[in-house]
């Protein structure tokens, strides 16, 4: 049995779902009826059931946007850095190896060689280097937390996006968008991510951190015209003129785009679709909210 924390969220649902799909017995907790934020807590409930293995989706995202962290920061710290600190305290001393959802949001630009950052690169949208949301920061400081523990697989997702219409679907926030900021990043489909992460753990593949991305890189431009193209959507979709602008109007932190090498899980057998492909069959698969 795996044992879900935050599967009441927007990830969460997706691991809900693909676990259901292939039929993995799983059991989905909730701060409200297992407090897994308390040490005490979590550790008992991991001794009692005995899960083969944990997926921690849980995290503080802000709503409706990152900005929110800036408000909420002892929520956000407490979500992102301490919680998976604890979460690896107890499974550490339950003996059950487990799985934290990251962000590459802990970096910024295209990285130090064409296909982006590689995970032995180090961070650089961190509060080590002063330069980042406060979001980004504290994501940055859940991985120190983790830094050199056993059992544990870091996956960084990037942008979700998928098929179905959702507020926090990538795709759906493009649409609905009235100026959109250009930029370049590689992005994560998220039935793809949940997919390959449970796939490190069921392949057994070794324990450490992987950016799990579609290959390759995608613009905001090019994800536009393969909205327009897919009939999806045609509105006139209108861009800010520069980064100044995006932050003079809609913006209260810095947003981190970035490009990052997804190699280290192809390297072991977990490729998700190149990016492009993976836009046009989702836009093509389009379902409307239920
Ligand atoms: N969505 C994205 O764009 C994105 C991108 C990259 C990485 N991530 C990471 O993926 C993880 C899940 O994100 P999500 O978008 O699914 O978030 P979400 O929809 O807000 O759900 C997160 C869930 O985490 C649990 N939780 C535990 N501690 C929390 C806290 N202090 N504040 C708020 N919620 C807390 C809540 O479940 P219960 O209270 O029911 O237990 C909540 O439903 C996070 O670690 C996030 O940083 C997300």
């Amino acid at each position: 049995m795996i044992y879900l924390l935050g599967g009441s969220g927007y990830v969460g649902h997706a691991y809900q779902a693909f676990l259901k799909r292939k039929g993995l017995p799983f059991r989905s907790l909730r701060r409200s009826e297992v407090d897994y934020t308390s040490p005490s807590a979590l550790r008992a409930a991991l001794e009692r059931d005995r899960p083969e293995f944990l997926v921690n989706a849980a995290g503080y995202t802000g709503k409706p946007n990152v900005d929110a962290c800036e408000l909420h920061k002892a929520e956000c710290l407490l979500g992102n850095a301490v919680l998976p600190g604890i979460v690896a305290q107890a499974c550490e001393e339950a003996g059950v190896p487990w799985g934290h959802v990251s962000s590459g949001c802990i970096y910024s630009g295209g990285g130090p060689r064409p296909t982006g950052f590689k995970e032995t690169d180090a961070p650089n949208f961190t509060f080590r280097t002063d330069n980042c949301s406060f979001y980004s920061g504290s994501k940055g400081l859940g991985e120190e937390v983790l830094s050199g523990k056993p059992g544990v697989f870091i996956w960084r997702l990037r942008i979700p996006f998928e098929s179905v219409d959702n507020p926090r679907n990538y795709l759906t926030k493009l649409m609905r968008y009235s100026t959109l900021l250009e930029a370049t990043n590689s992005i994560s489909e998220l039935d793809e991510f949940v997919e390959a992460t449970i796939g490190c753990w069921t392949r057994r593949v070794p324990f450490g951190t992987y950016n799990v991305t579609n290959p390759g890189k995608v613009t905001t431009r090019e994800v536009v015209e393969l909205i327009r193209r897919s009939g999806v959507c045609n509105k006139e979709f209108s861009f800010f003129a520069s980064e100044a602008e995006f932050m003079g109007t809609a913006a209260k932190t810095p947003r981190s785009n970035c490009v990052m090498d997804s190699s280290k899980l192809a390297g072991v057998g977990l490729s998700l679709t190149p990016v492009h492909d993976a836009v046009e069959r989702d836009l093509k698969a389009w379902k409307k909210a239920a």
